[in-house]
C-alpha cells in the first residue's frame, strides 16, 4: 500500500481537481484525474490516480464520477447581520435620488442602525439566517461578517456576538470584523473625533481582549470618516493585534488604500477610484484588492475599479458580495463572480481565484484555506461541470453536487 494512503480517512476518486494553488502551473491549478485524500478535516494527499493502488485502502472512497472539485467559496466582505430592510430607498433611487443624498438626509446606513439597535442578539440571528443560508447553499464555506449597524459599544458587541451565534449553527468558518467606524452615530453628530476615540480606546481593546473580531474596518468616505480618522483606527487595530480592512475609494479618492497598505492591511475594498499610487502601495504590502461588483451594479455606478492596472501589478483580487440592505442586497457569491467578469472584465479564472484563494488572504487565512493543497482545510465543492469557467459564466443552475466542510459532507 502506498504510504501516503495511510494518512487518509477518506478519498475522492475519479475527479479533476481545480486546486487554485499557484504552485500548480496550469489554469485553475488543475490536476486532471487525481485523487484527493483527507484526514481530521485537512487535505493529506493529492496524487495522480494511476499512481495509487486503492485495493488495500481501508477508509471510505467517494467516487466523484469525473466531476470537478474546487476549494469552498469564500465571501470575504459581508454585512449580513442587520435589522429591517430598505426597499423604500430602492424606489427613491429609481426616481433619481442618489445613495449619498439619501444618506445625508438620515436614511441609508442610519436607517439600518435604528432597526438593528431595536433587535436583541437572538432576533438579529433569526433575521440573518436566510441570508447566510443563501450563501452556503451556493458553496460558501468561509464567510466574513462585519458589525457596523450598532454604533454604540453594546450594539456593536451585540452584532459580533450574533454573528458567532449564527455561524455556530452551520458548517462554515466565520471571520468577524469590527466596523464601528461605519457611520457617525447620532449621539456624536458634529463630534466624530470623540466617537473615534471611543472606538480606539474602548471598543477595539475590548473586542481584542474577548476575541470578538479578527479585524477592524473603516468606511473612509466624504459621507463617513476621513483618512486621518481612519489612520487612528489602523494604529489602534495594529496595537491590539487585529487585522486591518477598509472601505476605500468607493465614491471618491481619499488615498486611504495606500495608507492602509502601509499598515499592512489584509484588504482594501470597493476601489472604484483607486489610482496608480494606491496600486503601487498595495503591491509593496501584498494587500488584497477586494472588488464589490454588487454595490457597483446596485447603485448604478459608472466608474469601474482599475482592473487592468491591478492585473498588471499582480495585485491579488478578491470578489465579495458586500451583502447589506442598502448598497448590495444580493445574497449570491456566484452572481458576484459573473458580475466580476461582465462588469469589471475579470476572467473566469480570476473570478474563481477571487472567491477562493484571494478571499482567504483577505481574511488573514491564506495559510489555512482557499486552495486545495496538502495541509489546508478540506473545504471542497464537487461540481457537475465540464469546465471550471462555467462557475463564473453561468448563474442560477444547480451544478453543486457535494458541499464538503472540514472533510465532512455538509450540504445545506
Ligand atoms: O459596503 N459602504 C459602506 N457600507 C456598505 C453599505 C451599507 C449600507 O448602505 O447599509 C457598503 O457598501
Ligand atoms: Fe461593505
Amino acid at each position: 500500500m502506498n504510504s501516503t494512503l495511510h494518512d487518509c480517512q477518506k478519498l475522492w476518486i475519479n475527479t479533476h481537481i481545480a486546486t487554485l494553488d499557484p504552485q500548480v502551473k496550469a489554469p485553475y491549478g488543475l490536476l486532471k484525474n487525481h485523487v484527493i485524500g483527507i484526514q481530521n478535516g485537512k487535505i493529506t494527499l493529492l496524487s495522480p490516480q494511476q499512481n495509487l493502488d486503492l485495493d488495500y485502502f481501508k477508509g471510505e472512497i467517494i467516487d466523484a464520477q469525473g466531476n470537478y472539485l474546487t476549494p469552498g467559496l469564500i465571501d470575504s466582505h459581508t454585512h449580513l447581520i442587520y435589522g429591517g430592510e430598505r426597499s423604500g430607498e430602492f424606489s427613491q433611487r429609481l426616481n433619481g435620488r442618489s445613495y449619498e443624498e439619501i444618506s445625508r438626509s438620515g436614511g441609508g446606513i442610519m436607517a439600518t442602525v435604528a432597526a438593528t439597535r431595536a433587535l436583541t442578539e437572538n432576533e438579529l440571528v433569526e433575521e440573518a439566517r436566510p441570508r447566510l443560508e443563501a450563501l452556503l447553499v451556493e458553496g460558501v464555506t468561509t464567510v466574513e461578517i462585519k458589525s457596523g449597524y450598532g454604533l454604540t459599544l453594546e450594539d456593536e458587541l451585540k452584532m459580533l456576538r450574533a454573528a458567532k451565534q449564527l455561524a455556530d449553527s452551520y458548517p462554515v468558518t466565520l471571520r468577524r470584523t469590527l466596523l464601528a467606524a461605519h457611520a457617525i452615530p447620532p449621539e456624536f453628530q458634529g463630534n466624530s473625533n470623540h466617537y473615534i476615540e471611543l472606538i480606539c480606546n474602548e471598543l477595539i481593546p475590548q473586542v481584542a481582549e474577548e476575541r470578538l473580531a479578527d479585524a477592524v474596518d473603516v468606511f473612509c468616505e466624504n459621507i463617513a470618516f476621513s483618512s486621518v480618522q481612519s489612520e487612528q483606527i489602523f494604529v489602534a487595530a495594529k496595537a491590539a493585534g487585529l487585522g486591518i480592512k477598509v472601505h476605500a475609494e468607493q465614491l471618491s479618492n481619499s488615498h486611504v488604500s495606500a495608507l492602509a497598505a502601509n499598515y499592512g492591511a489584509w484588504s482594501v475594498d470597493h476601489l472604484e477610484y483607486l489610482d496608480q499610487a494606491g496600486i503601487e502601495a498595495l503591491q509593496k504590502s501584498g494587500t488584497v484588492a477586494t472588488l464589490l461588483p454588487g454595490a457597483f451594479y446596485y447603485l448604478g455606478e459608472t466608474k469601474k475599479p482599475p482592473v487592468k492596472l491591478l492585473r498588471q501589478h499582480k495585485i491579488p483580487m478578491a470578489l465579495a458580495s458586500d451583502l447589506n440592505p442598502g448598497s448590495s442586497p444580493l445574497a449570491s457569491l456566484r452572481l458576484m463572480m459573473n458580475m466580476g467578469c461582465v462588469l469589471f472584465g475579470l476572467t473566469p479564472e480570476e473570478a474563481l481565484q477571487a472567491t477562493t484563494r484571494n478571499g482567504a488572504i483577505a481574511l488573514g487565512l491564506g495559510k489555512s484555506t482557499g486552495t486545495l493543497s496538502v495541509g489546508k482545510a478540506a473545504d471542497m465543492l464537487l461540481w457537475k461541470i465540464d469546465d471550471p469557467a462555467q462557475l463564473a459564466c453561468q448563474f442560477g443552475e444547480r451544478s453543486l453536487q457535494q458541499r464538503i466542510y472540514a472533510g465532512e459532507m455538509a450540504n445545506v
